[in-house]
């Protein structure tokens, strides 16, 4: 009768002559009903073979079940698993056909390739039901995190959501695939410590915290059948332990083929074993508080020479989970594996107070003989209950389709709809309050200015603008994006010819005259010599046209990496910085209301001419509302990577401070000349701004500079400019300077530089080339990669089609299912 529980509840399974056969490096499963394997992002048309065994990975785009909220951050075209990463900015999912109810093992691997995806908080969920990650973060840069699950799925698909909660979501790798039935059996596991546990396959999905091979070494996941990886025990054995390892190098005698898919040999053919009748063996594991936990215990005898030599008691937080175990009870010969299943909840155990699983075996209660025991492998899963989740597809909000369309137009939804509500909110203010106050006067004063004020002279008409386009003649097309197209021209009627660069909407894009005319208020109400001028406007036969100031010499960019242009010098370099800071310095504290810039970058920095810098593209900027006490703006995540602010994509509070960080990064571009994103590097050298950091934290920023400047630059100038950058990337904004600081500062860097220059003008440079050390030759000057953000309009005012079509050759962009 006991006999007949023991088989119900335990894995028994029947000798097979098969056993003869077994090999000692088991053959590899292969799921019968297909598998999935992604690698995210990955645009690659080929195939992805994994470094760490031999399977391809897939391009993600076909299991997306929207094409909406995601886009790509790194490397898409890249043949490496994780050099690109899916990024979600709004709940999204996968969806996995899948073949009856069957229990798949759903891998999800995240290595997060800039600040942004590290910074990221986030749930994932299963079939709205499993919360398999509740606020998580993927901190670690240089190694994948990988989360394991066992989910039984009694659906025709198995779909996995993940939902933004602070800034973004992403993954980099998902794997599916369903596993043998043995693996996971519906019989219950023997409950420690619970009267009310009510486990059952069906309804609840497994997290696996732990895989040890016990007494034994790592077990990597090319040599375990279902790609699973083993780890020591040594790291969670009890201070003092006694134990002997033993080693088996006969051949493992599997009862049903396939046994070897619940733990490879290597997991048997090692073990510990008591040393004495008397001692213990124990083992403790972190675990969550507050849930249930299965725990399987395998077992193997390879140490006794009949099966009647071995009899123990198993402990799971001091209780005993087995009494007397006995392996004939459970197989008919030595080094012969079963395993037994317990569920139980974890304990605060330790003194830290850390919520633990301690597993241990001691002697039996019963048995008289001196009997020891063993434990050759052990693994733990959380159980996830079903619980009605979050619905995956949410709505986009209003806004949050405006912001979108705004990003990539010229038009700038998200600004219309900004300065709409702040002039709703006046109004508001106005009528509701008979003596508004100090502040809301203020801004019902600059209102009303913009809107009487109709700048007619910035009208420009249909035919000035085709006699200065040659009629939109396409040899003319300097740049082009979501918005339409950027057209070279001269204007000719309106006194000296004026070179112009004209944006024209394309039909596509339009969105009535009311965002046009707010835009031409917005825009024609700043005026800067740092800052790229509206000269005119057209909107007449269904055409909408916004002219600018033609910016001969592109962008900052072109002229510090991807490009033939001649290297700037460093006084150069410090007089575009100084100047582009003068612009922000402007737009956050010349006008009545601060103006957020949100895309500070140096394909946004513009030289005319005379290499004077300008800041261009307020397609994402907004203002800062009127109230006195609004310091900040709450929004959308929107920007370029490798320019965000970690502490707005925390908070999603947006202040003058994200563009002094977003300065920062660009600083250091001027020094190192690289993209601010570059894959195929060694991941500490990914993201610019980490990278240059860590090596100005340990006083060696001239490691890091332009190949090109080594010997050019003093080193106070040097020393300078790093603080400066160093100050400007500080983790919270309030720790940042303001961009007048900055301005004074980076003035500082050029006296120094000029000072030191007029003293010693011959030895400058060998003293310069002793002091900084040249960089470590890492090719920058090839395959360079970098990562734009999806809604920007990269087409700046000026660029000519040949660069543009190199620069889109050689960034991988962000590939934006929206707008595009
Ligand atoms: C599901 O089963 C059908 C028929 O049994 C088979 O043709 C199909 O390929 C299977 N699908 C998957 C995803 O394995
Ligand atoms: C994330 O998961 C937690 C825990 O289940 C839940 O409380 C929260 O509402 C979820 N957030 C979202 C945005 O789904
Ligand atoms: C996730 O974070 C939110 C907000 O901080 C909190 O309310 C919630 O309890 C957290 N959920 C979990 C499962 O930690
Ligand atoms: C990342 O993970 C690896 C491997 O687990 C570890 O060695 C490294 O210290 C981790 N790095 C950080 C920053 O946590
Ligand atoms: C356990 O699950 C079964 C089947 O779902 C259910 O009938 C039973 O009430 C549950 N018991 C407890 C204690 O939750
Ligand atoms: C072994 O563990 C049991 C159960 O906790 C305990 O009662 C016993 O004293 C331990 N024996 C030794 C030698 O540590």
């Amino acid at each position: 009768m006991e006999q007949v529980q023991l088989q119900l509840q335990f894995k028994v399974v029947a000798l097979l002559f098969f056993s003869i056969l077994t090999f000692k490096s088991s053959a590899q499963y292969t799921p019968p009903d297909g598998d999935y394997l992604l690698n995210c992002g990955s645009s690659a048309s080929n195939t992805t073979p994994s470094s760490e065994d031999n399977r391809d990975f897939l391009p993600d785009q076909s299991a997306l079940s929207t094409r909406k909220h995601n886009s790509v951050v790194g490397d898409a075209n890249s043949p490496t698993l994780y050099a690109a990463a899916r990024v979600f900015t709004d709940s999204s999912s996968y969806e996995f056909d899948i073949n009856g109810t069957k229990t798949h093992m759903v891998r999800l691997h995240f290595l997060p390739l800039t600040t942004a995806l590290s910074t990221a908080v986030f749930n994932v969920s299963a079939n709205d039901e499993f919360n398999l990650l509740s606020n998580f973060s993927a901190t670690n840069t240089t190694t994948p995190v990988k989360k394991e699950y066992l989910i039984t799925v009694d659906a025709e698909k198995l779909r996995i959501c993940f939902t933004p909660i602070y800034g973004l979501a992403f993954v980099s790798a998902i794997e599916v695939f369903s596993i043998p039935d043995d693996i996971i059996q519906s019989s219950e596991p023997t409950v420690v410590g619970q009267t009310d546990l009510n486990f059952s396959v069906s309804s609840q999905a497994l997290e696996t915290l732990y895989r040890i091979n016990v007494g034994g070494s790592k077990v990597t996941l090319s040599s375990d059948s279902m790609w699973r990886t083993w780890t020591p025990d040594d790291g969670y054995l009890a201070s003092g332990d006694t134990s002997h390892q033993n080693t088996f190098t006969n051949r493992i005698n599997y009862n049903s083929p396939g046994g070897e898919k619940i733990a490879p040999d290597s997991v048997y053919d090692t073990c510990r074993s008591m040393s004495s009748e008397n001692s213990n063996i124990t083992w403790a594991f972190e675990a969550s508080g507050h849930a249930t936990h299965l725990v399987r215990l395998h077992f193997c005898d390879i140490t006794s020479l009949t099966l009647a030599d071995l009899s123990f008691n198993v402990y799971i937080n001091d209780e005993i989970a087995h009494q007397d175990l006995e392996p004939w009870k459970f197989v008919e010969r030595i080094a012969t594996p079963f395993y037994i299943d317990f569920t139980a909840d974890s304990r605060r155990l330790s003194s830290r107070g850390k919520w633990l699983i301690r597993v241990r075996i001691g002697r039996p209660t019963t048995t008289s003989r001196n009997m020891k025991g063993i434990l050759n492998g052990l693994e733990i899963f959380k159980l996830v209950p079903a619980s009605v989740q979050h619905k995956c597809y949410k709505k986009p909000s209003r806004l949050m389709v405006s912001c979108i369309v705004g990003g990539s137009a010229l038009l700038s939804a998200a600004s219309l709809l900004l300065f709409l509500l702040y002039r709703r909110r006046n109004r508001l203010k106005s009528k509701e309050s008979a003596t508004p106050a100090a502040n809301s006067d203020v801004s019902q004063l600059t209102v009303r200015s913009v809107a009487t004020n109709m700048n007619l002279e910035l009208h420009i008409t249909l035919s000035q603008i085709k006699s200065a386009t040659k009629n939109f003649d396409e040899s003319l097309v300097i740049g082009a994006g979501g918005f339409g197209k950027v057209y070279k021209g001269v204007l000719k009627d309106s006194g000296p010819q004026t070179r112009v660069a004209i944006k024209r909407a394309s039909q596509r894009s339009k969105q009535g005259f009311p965002e046009f005319e707010t835009e031409i208020h917005v825009l024609s109400g700043i005026r800067h010599r740092h800052l790229v001028s509206l000269i005119g406007y057209c909107q007449e036969h269904s055409e909408m046209i916004l002219v600018y100031e033609f910016m001969s010499n592109g962008t900052l960019r072109d002229h510090l990496y991807n490009s033939d242009l001649p290297s700037l010098s460093w006084k150069q370099r410090l007089e575009m910085c100084i100047g582009s800071a003068r612009g922000l310095q402007y737009l956050h504290s010349g006008l009545a209301h601060p103006i957020i810039h949100r895309d500070v970058k140096s394909s946004n920095i513009l030289l005319d001419d005379n290499f004077t810098a300008k800041v261009s593209d307020f397609g994402l900027s907004r203002v800062v509302g009127p109230s006195l006490t609004e310091t900040h703006v709450s929004t959308g995540v929107k920007g370029t990577f490798g320019y965000f602010d970690p502490e707005y994509v925390r908070t999603r509070q947006l202040t003058t401070k994200s563009d002094v960080y977003s300065f920062g990064v660009i600083l250091l571009e001027v020094l190192c000349a690289r993209p601010v994103i570059r894959t195929g590097l060694p991941s500490e050298e990914i993201n610019l701004a980490d990278w240059a950091m860590s090596w100005q934290k340990q006083g060696l920023l001239g490691r890091t500079i332009d190949p090109r400047l080594v010997g050019e630059i003093n080193p106070n100038s040097l020393r300078m400019f790093g603080q400066i950058a160093e100050k400007c990337l500080e983790e919270y904004g309030a720790d940042r300077p303001t961009m007048a600081d900055v301005v004074w500062n980076l003035e500082y860097a050029l006296k120094l530089q000029e000072t030191e220059m007029a003293r010693e003008p011959f030895e400058d440079s060998t003293n310069c080339a002793t002091e900084l050390p040249l960089p470590p030759a890492i090719g920058r000057w090839n395959s360079i990669s970098s990562v734009v953000m999806s809604h920007q309009d990269d087409s700046s005012i000026a660029r000519d089609t040949k660069s543009e079509s190199t620069a889109s050759q050689v960034f991988s962009q962000i590939i934006s299912s929206e707008g595009r």
